[in-house]
């Protein structure tokens, strides 16, 4: 069916509503990666099955949504209209929990939310503590609609925003909004998004006045999964960003470059936009309106690099994905020499929220040069896992302490990473600083896309610095000389430190290669690879001194500098470290203190994961 006006959309909407029944009993299962992985679609399965042997089919729909945010506590369960949180639902609950929710009207202890086992159960999702403090304006409809339906985004209001742009706003207009809502990009440099589409819209598209614009879903930093989840969760409101910006750029061609590790992203992009363009809101005139835009997918292969705006522009093009030189502007010469616009996938999620609501309205959150929120995904040594939107100015300890709970086993916080590979680790002592574009790069980190990672005192940071490094090393073009031999030599270095063989003047040698990289290198990933390191040498200076004048890894990680013991007095002689020691290095009768030997210990940890009181000690 073609919706030839936006009346049409909005009696579409009024009649998708009208048949929707608010007070119905839902049960919506997560179906994002992580909860697939963790067998969320056979728990959903298992929910229809024992709905229909109770006979309450009818009464009750169970719907797969896109991602919750608590991926770690997976598969998630939400009950509505009562807002019951279930976390790690498994087959062997879903009678219980159905029983007790819809029958007896109690909800199931059992899968209920606990921060740590000893605590208290919370009920609701929005009473527990990860998701009270959030602010969820791009994840709105993340957990809550089936991202396969466009009907369920249309009948949130999806698709409004592109009726008004159509409808009355020139694309003047359109770029003043962005510009008066001040959104910045939110793939890595914070650039602002109305100056790149000015750019983009003046310049010159050749005889056929051709203009591109492309969604950036790479996605490569370790452990990030913020573009993913609105990709697989929310398909549709990055597609009607995009709608949006190639109207006011005057584009009719998109192109969303998704990276080949997401599958289910592809999928629900793709028929997200198979039912937009069935609907008449992609294709030749788009709700009457004269305007068309058709949007096509390329997959990526996965390297890190094409998240590059030039090195992805020429993998779209088939060639291979190296960057370019940046004299010569995308926004000007980009995909096939035309002018080419790129943005993020959270950077389009936002221009509908913006063109609907208003630009004062998404300014009035956020700090003086950073408005609106930024979705991050927090992992690593912190209690919520997760993915966390919050407004833009919320401090760090906030985010690690107020929605991710702090860190596990009351070990102290160390240090926090923020900006994917290429960013810095910042200490304790800037907790309270606000989370910005602008605060975060003047702590020698920076934004980035999003990726948080959070580490305790049994961290090294000189270990931290060479894993980045080392990842770095794999996923450099190799073009130019400074990334590539400057990321080689640090990684040389950095080894070399961590094994004890560290000389005096390494620290000094290993800023003079991160600054010859910074300065000479050609794209961004050599002009910021350094960062882990410097940031790291700027704030954990003692430990790289450990390391090298005192051959000591005070986090008791690196593996040539550390011993193992067992303190006879905590020794309980329970023999769980002598099973596990891969090297036999351990001996002790039961019930009696245990030993190990040193020239046998091959230094594995395992001895020091399993004692039960602790009485494995490193040194
Ligand atoms: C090595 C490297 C990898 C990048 N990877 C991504 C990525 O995965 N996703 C992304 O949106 N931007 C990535 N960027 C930033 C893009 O080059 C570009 O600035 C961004 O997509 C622009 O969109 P925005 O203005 O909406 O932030 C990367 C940059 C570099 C240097
Ligand atoms: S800086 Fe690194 S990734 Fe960028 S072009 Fe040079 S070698 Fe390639
Ligand atoms: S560290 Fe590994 S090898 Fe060494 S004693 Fe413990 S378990 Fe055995
Ligand atoms: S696991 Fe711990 S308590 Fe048990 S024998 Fe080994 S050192 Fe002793
Ligand atoms: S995948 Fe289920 S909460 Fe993220």
């Amino acid at each position: 069916m073609r919706l030839e006006t936006p009346n049409k959309l909005e009696e579409l909407r009024k009649s998708i509503l009208e048949k929707q029944d608010p007070n119905k009993q839902k049960i919506l299962v997560c179906g994002g990666t992580g909860c697939i992985s963790n067998g969320s679609l056979e728990v959903a399965k298992a929910f229809e099955a024992e709905l229909k042997s109770q006979k309450l089919k009818a009464e009750v729909e169970v719907k797969i949504t896109g991602c919750h945010g608590f991926c770690e506590r997976g598969p998630l369960v939400v009950f509505l209209p009562q807002s019951i949180f279930y976390e790690r639902v498994d087959l062997k609950g879903v009678p219980d929990i159905l029983k007790e929710t819809l029958i007896s009207g109690v909800p199931h202890d059992k899968y209920l939310y606990r921060m740590t086992k000893k605590d208290d159960p919370i009920t609701k999702e929005e009473d527990i503590p990860f998701y009270k403090n959030q602010l969820r304006w791009v994840l709105r409809h993340n957990g809550k609609i089936d991202p396969t339906s466009i009907d369920e985004y249309i009948a949130q209001g999806g698709y409004s925003a592109l009726a008004k742009a159509l409808n009355g706003l020139s694309p003047e207009r359109i770029v003043d909004e962005i510009d008066k809502a001040g959104l910045r990009g939110r793939g890595g440099g914070g650039f602002s998004t109305a100056r790149k589409w000015r750019s983009v819209k003046d310049a010159d598209g050749g005889p056929d006045n051709i203009r591109y614009v492309i969604c950036n879903g790479d996605e490569g930093d370790p452990g990030a999964f913020m573009d993913r989840s609105l990709m697989e969760g929310d398909p549709h409101s990055v597609i009607e960003g995009m709608i949006i910006g190639a109207y006011a750029i005057g584009s009719n061609k998109g192109y969303i470059y998704v990276r080949m590790e997401y599958p289910l992203a592809v999928k629900h992009l793709d028929l997200a936009i198979k039912s937009a363009r069935d609907y008449g809101l992609l294709g030749e005139n788009i709700l009457g309106s004269g305007f068309s835009f058709d949007i096509e997918i390329n997959r990526g292969g996965g390297a890190f690099v094409c998240g590059e705006s030039s090195a992805l522009m020429a993998s779209i093009m088939g060639r291979a994905g190296e960057p370019r030189a940046k004299y010569v502007h995308s926004s000007e010469k980009g995909l096939n020499d035309l002018p080419t616009n790129l943005n993020n996938v959270e950077t389009w999620a936002n221009v509908p929220l913006i063109i609907n609501r208003g630009a004062d309205w998404f300014a009035a959150v956020g700090t003086e040069k950073s408005k609106g929120t930024k979705v991050f995904s927090l992992v690593g040594s912190v209690n919520n896992v997760g993915l966390v939107e919050v407004p833009m100015g919320l401090s760090l300890r906030e985010i690690i302490y107020g929605i991710g709970g702090g860190i596990p086993g009351g070990k102290k916080f160390k240090a926090v990473q923020t900006g994917g590979p290429s960013g810095g680790c910042i200490p304790e002592a800037h907790l309270d600083a606000p989370v910005d574009f602008d605060e975060l790069t003047k702590l020698g980190s920076m934004m980035g896309s999003g990726g948080m990672i959070v580490m305790d005192e049994k961290t090294c940071m000189v270990d931290v610095a060479k894993y980045f490094i080392n990842f770095l090393v794999d996923e450099s073009c190799g073009k130019c000389t400074p990334c590539r031999e400057g990321l080689r030599q640090l990684l040389i270095v950095l080894t070399r430190i961590t094994e004890g063989k560290g000389k005096e003047g390494d620290i000094e040698l290993l800023k003079d290669i991160g600054d010859c990289m910074t300065w000479g290198s050609l794209c961004a990933l050599g002009g910021s690879a350094s960062n882990p390191v410097i940031s790291t040498i700027k704030y954990f200076r003692d430990e790289y001194e450990a390391h090298i004048k005192e051959k000591r890894c005070p986090a008791g990680v690196c593996q040539d500098l550390i011993t193992f013991s067992i303190i006879e007095g905590d020794c309980i002689g329970c023999g769980r470290c002598l099973k596990v020691c891969p090297s036999s290095a351990i001996t002790g009768e039961n019930k009696k203190p245990h030993v190990i030997d040193e020239k046998l210990c091959i230094r594995c940890r395992a001895c020091y994961e399993v004692c039960p009181v602790d009485a494995v000690m490193i040194e």
